[in-house]
């Protein structure tokens, strides 16, 4: 968090006085781009840095569903399971990524190549079913699609 302070600092310069908690959310989100999680380290030091309770920084951890607390596979597979992707085979993508990874969603391969989560709406219904792997989306996703999918990840 440390290293983050100058950018955070550039950020704070932009305020009125009093409204440093407004920047829990873009710290906690470069803290997770360098990291690729939130760290119990990291809440402390960011509620000391902003003078705010560790219970506020703590809330919008859990409000955001993007945020992660435990540390995540190098390929991040999240499957969206919300109505327009079930409708259109999401569950079988699930069940197809269960087989082939050997986990379940919330969980990462022992090699930490992979972790898999299932995940709200994605907004992009008119392309269901999605996958996002990391930042990239893969839409109208097919169990063979998938299978091509995965054999490309190292
Ligand atoms: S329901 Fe899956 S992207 Fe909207």
């Amino acid at each position: 968090m440390k290293h983050l302070i100058p950018e955070c600092e550039a950020l704070k310069a932009r305020l009125p006085q009093g409204f440093e908690s407004t920047l829990v959310l873009p710290c906690l989100r470069r803290v997770q781009e360098e990291r690729g999680y939130v760290a119990d380290g990291d809440i402390d030091a960011l509620a000391q840095y902003l003078g705010v309770p560790r219970v506020q920084i703590e809330e919008v951890l859990s409000f955001y569903t993007q945020f992660r607390r435990q540390p995540i596979g190098r390929w991040h597979l999240q499957a969206c399971h919300n109505v327009s992707c079930s409708l259109r085979g999401a569950g079988s993508l699930l069940d197809r990524l269960r087989e082939r990874l050997g986990i379940e969603p919330g969980q990462t391969t022992p090699d930490g190549r992979f972790t898999l989560s299932t995940v709200e709406c994605l907004g992009s219904c008119g392309t269901a079913p999605v996958l996002v792997v990391n930042e990239v989306y893969h839409e109208s996703m097919t169990p063979e699609k998938l299978d091509a999918l995965l054999e490309g990840l190292e």
